[in-house]
C-alpha cells in the first residue's frame, strides 16, 4: 500500500497549550515518519474570531515556530499557511452547496455559541465545511486531532461520500486518528483545556508563570494526611503526559498512602513539565533568531501544498461542471 497522506491543522488564535500539544502536535510529529504529512496553520479558521490583523499575522508565525520547535521536521513534513493556498475557499464553497443545514446545526462549536447566547457569524456556522475542504483538497487519508474535532472529520466523510456518489470518485474518504490515552487534556480548573476557557498551560510559558499556573490547579480540600484518589486528580492526569511510568507509579502510590499535600505533587509536575519542554525552548529560541528561516520553510511548504491542491481543484471543477 502507498504511504498514507496525513493532514492536520491548528488555529493561530493564541499560543499553543498542553491540550494542543498532546492532542494534536505530538501525534502529528510522530506521524511524520510514517507517511506524507501535511500540517498547516489555519489562519482562515482563526479569522472566525481574530479580527486584529497584526495579531493574526503574529500568531500565525508564532504557532508555526512552536510546531517546529517541538519537533516538526520540514524535510519530512510539509508545513504551510492555510491562506497560501486560497483554492481551499473555492472548494469550501462547492462543498457548502452540498451541505444540508441540519448537519451544521448539529455541530458542537455552533451549538455552544448559541447556548452562550452569542450570535454566530456565518463563518463560524460554516467552519466545518472549510475544514472538510482542507482535508479533501489534499486527498488526506488520516487526520490526527483531539477528540473535540472528531465530529468535524465525520462531517468531512459524509460530504466526501455524497460528492463521490454525485460526481464519481473525486475525493478520498479520510479517517480521524485520536490518541486514546490523551483524548482530552484537562485544564487548570478541571474542564477541558482550551484557549476559550482561560485555563491553559502554554508550552512555552516563562518559568515563574508556569510555576504559578501549576500551583493554581484546582484540587479538593483533603488534608495532607488523607489518602487521595489519583484517578480523579488533574495533577496526576497531567503528570502522566510528561513523566515516565515509574515516576507516575510513585506519585499514584503516594496519593493513595496519604501524608503528602497537593503542593508537593504540583511541584513535581512543574519540574517534569519544565524539563520536558527544555529542549524545545532552546530550539525555539534558535529558530526565532532569524525570521528568514521560517519564511523559507513556509514558502517551500506552500509550494509543496499547491502541487497537490491545484490538480485536485482541476479534477473537482471538471467533475462538477464548473468552467
Ligand atoms: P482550543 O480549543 O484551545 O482553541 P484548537 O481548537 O486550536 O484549541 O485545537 C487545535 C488541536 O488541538 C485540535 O486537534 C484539538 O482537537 C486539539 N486540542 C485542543 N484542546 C485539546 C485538549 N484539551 N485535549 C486534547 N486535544 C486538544
Ligand atoms: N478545526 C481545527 C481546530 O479547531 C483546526 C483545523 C482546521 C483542522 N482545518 C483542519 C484540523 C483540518 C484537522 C484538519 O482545532
Amino acid at each position: 500500500m502507498a504511504a498514507p497522506r496525513i493532514l492536520s491543522g491548528i488555529k493561530p488564535t493564541g499560543r499553543p497549550h498542553l491540550g494542543n500539544y498532546y492532542g494534536m502536535m505530538q501525534p502529528g510529529i510522530e506521524w511524520q515518519d510514517r507517511g506524507e504529512a501535511f500540517y498547516f496553520i489555519a489562519d482562515y479558521h482563526a479569522f472566525t474570531t481574530v479580527h486584529d490583523p497584526a495579531a493574526l499575522r503574529e500568531h500565525t508565525r508564532s504557532v508555526a515556530l512552536d510546531f517546529l520547535a517541538c519537533g516538526l521536521d520540514p524535510e519530512k513534513a510539509v508545513l504551510f499557511r492555510q491562506s497560501d493556498v486560497p483554492e481551499v475557499t473555492e472548494l469550501a464553497w462547492l462543498l457548502t452547496c452540498l451541505t444540508p443545514m441540519p448537519m451544521l446545526e448539529n455541530c458542537h462549536a455552533y451549538k455552544d455559541h448559541l447556548a452562550k447566547g452569542k450570535v454566530p457569524s456565518h463563518g463560524l456556522f460554516a467552519y466545518p465545511v472549510l475544514m472538510a475542504a482542507d482535508i479533501l483538497l489534499y486527498n488526506s487519508n488520516i487526520v490526527p486531532v483531539g477528540r473535540d474535532q472528531k465530529q468535524h472529520v465525520e462531517v468531512t466523510r459524509d460530504l466526501a461520500e455524497k460528492a463521490n456518489r454525485l460526481f464519481g470518485p473525486i475525493f478520498t474518504v479520510p479517517q480521524p486518528s485520536i490518541v486514546a490515552e490523551v483524548a482530552t487534556v484537562i485544564g487548570l480548573d478541571g474542564q477541558k483545556m482550551s484557549k476559550s476557557y482561560n485555563n491553559t498551560i502554554g508550552l512555552f510559558e516563562e518559568e515563574k508563570v508556569l510555576r504559578k499556573k501549576i500551583m493554581s490547579i484546582v484540587t479538593d480540600s483533603e488534608p495532607v494526611e488523607a489518602a487521595k484518589d489519583p484517578a480523579t486528580s488533574s495533577i496526576v492526569a497531567l503528570y502522566k503526559l510528561c513523566a515516565d511510568a515509574s515516576a507516575v507509579a510513585l506519585m499514584e502510590d503516594q496519593f493513595r498512602a496519604g501524608g503528602l499535600g497537593y503542593g508537593e505533587f504540583k511541584k513535581r509536575l512543574f519540574e517534569a513539565l519544565w524539563e520536558k519542554f527544555a529542549p524545545f525552548r532552546a530550539r525555539r529560541a534558535e529558530l526565532a533568531a532569524d525570521p528568514s528561516v521560517l519564511d523559507a520553510i513556509l514558502a517551500d511548504g506552500a509550494a509543496r501544498a499547491r502541487a497537490i491542491a491545484l490538480p485536485t481543484m482541476e479534477r473537482v471543477r471538471k467533475a462538477m461542471g464548473i468552467r
